[in-house]
């Protein structure tokens, strides 16, 4: 073994690669901030819309003027570029993933803006994501595409074009919840990423390919179906804790529980279950939402039980989970709708590492061998 006098740190931890102004995780506190506000305060209130302003305009929010122009600019460019579409329904001949085929359109999306500038190709890229992903689903489960309607929000937009119907406020506000939740969170990997190719003063299409690229690896966005498939085996409340300390027992994790930086709690935890509790109840069917906040309970005081001192609770994914479901979303749909909340963060990220002008470029430590002499590959 080497002793390390470089300062390498496996995986970048610990390493400060930025300031901004957009997120803070304090993982100790069990605190999230977006734009200056907890995301508590934040994230059932806000719109969409709002979220994207705050985030691209150094934390500003908009008046209700420059929030209706802005939500007016947005839905002008839903639609999505007539190339794309083809190159949808090829992936879904194909079959791929969902999150596969977002990568594939999206570096389509700025296809039809001609001469244009970053500004615009975030807005266009913010607008279609949900257009891609909406019309791929359909597409994969053998229905036409929906034309965006640009009398409906953001959000609502996205529930229609996935489903053909018109959804109810509740509904609404849930994703809506949730896609503010997810919009930032720090130097995460896929906004490292951004980060990293606007700075070579590349465009911002490629930055969000990147990043959609990065997002779909199971260590980051990849993963969130099986806390809820955990809670389906569970199936009754009184077989939580039986089927819980078999898992435990076996060594296994518990699914939707543990989290890399937040060691108390997970903020986003907190304000998606609260946003799941409401639109259950406002569809009138509590039997899973209870169900879930059961096997919360028990996993909790198990996870004590088992691994005393650890501190470990409930993470985003378990009411991601939950809430997802309760719009009716398919487990591969969960990833990309990340994406349309995050891409949020990562045009914000990227706006802001424009504005300090400088190419972001590690270093290596070279440990491989050195003077080695040539040998023809004949000879080899
Ligand atoms: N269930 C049971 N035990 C757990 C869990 C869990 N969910 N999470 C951690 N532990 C235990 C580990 O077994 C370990 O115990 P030991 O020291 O007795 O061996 C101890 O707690 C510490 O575990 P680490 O792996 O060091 O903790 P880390 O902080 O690296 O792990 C992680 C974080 C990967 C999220 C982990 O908690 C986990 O695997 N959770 C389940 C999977 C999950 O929910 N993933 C989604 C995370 S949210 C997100 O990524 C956006």
């Amino acid at each position: 073994m080497t002793t390390d006098t470089t300062g390498y740190k496996p995986g970048l931890e610990g390493i400060v690669a930025a300031e901004t102004t957009l997120s803070s995780v304090d993982g100790l506190k069990g605190e999230l901030i977006i734009g200056g506000f907890f995301v508590e305060e934040l994230a059932s209130q806000a719109s969409f819309e709002e979220v994207c302003y705050l985030l691209w305009n150094d934390a500003r929010l908009p008046n209700a003027q420059e929030l209706a122009a802005f939500k007016q600019e947005l839905a002008a460019m839903r639609a999505i570029p007539e190339a794309t579409l083809p190159l949808l329904e090829a992936a879904a001949r194909h079959k791929v993933p969902a999150m596969d085929a977002l990568r594939i359109a999206a570096g389509s999306l700025d296809l039809d803006l001609g001469e244009t500038d970053d500004t615009q190709r975030a807005r266009a890229l913010t607008a279609r994501i949900p257009t891609v992903v909406a019309a791929y689903w359909r597409l994969l489960n053998g229905r036409q595409p929906l034309a965006p309607r640009a009398d409906l929000d953001h959000a609502a937009n996205y529930l229609y074009m996935l489903t053909g119907e018109t959804p109810s406020a509740a509904r609404v506000r849930g994703l809506e919840t949730y896609l503010n939740t997810v919009s930032d969170h720090g130097l995460n990997a896929s906004t490292f990423t951004a980060r990293v190719i606007i700075s070579t003063q590349s465009d911002m299409v490629s930055a969000i390919v990147g990043a959609i690229g990065a997002l779909k690896g199971p260590l980051h966005g990849g993963a969130p179906g099986p806390a809820l498939d955990m809670v389906f085996e569970i199936g009754t409340p009184e077989k939580a804790e039986p089927y819980l300390r078999a898992m435990l027992d076996r060594g296994d994790r518990l699914m939707g529980f543990g989290h890399r930086v937040y060691k108390v709690r997970d903020p986003r935890a907190d304000v998606l279950a609260n946003a799941a509790e409401k639109m259950f109840l406002a569809d009138g069917d509590m039997r899973l939402y209870e169900l879930a906040k059961h096997v919360e309970g028990v996993a909790i005081r198990l996870l004590d039980e088992y691994k005393p001192g650890r501190n470990l609770r409930t993470n985003v994914e378990f009411f991601t989970a939950l809430l997802l479901h309760g719009l009716e979303f398919e487990t591969d749909l969960f990833t990309p709708t990340f994406a349309v909340g995050r891409v949020a963060g990562w045009i914000g990220h990227c706006f802001e590492q424009q504005r300090t002008g400088r190419l972001i470029r590690p270093q290596s430590v070279y440990i491989g061998e050195r003077e080695r002499q040539w040998t023809p590959a004949e000879a080899r």
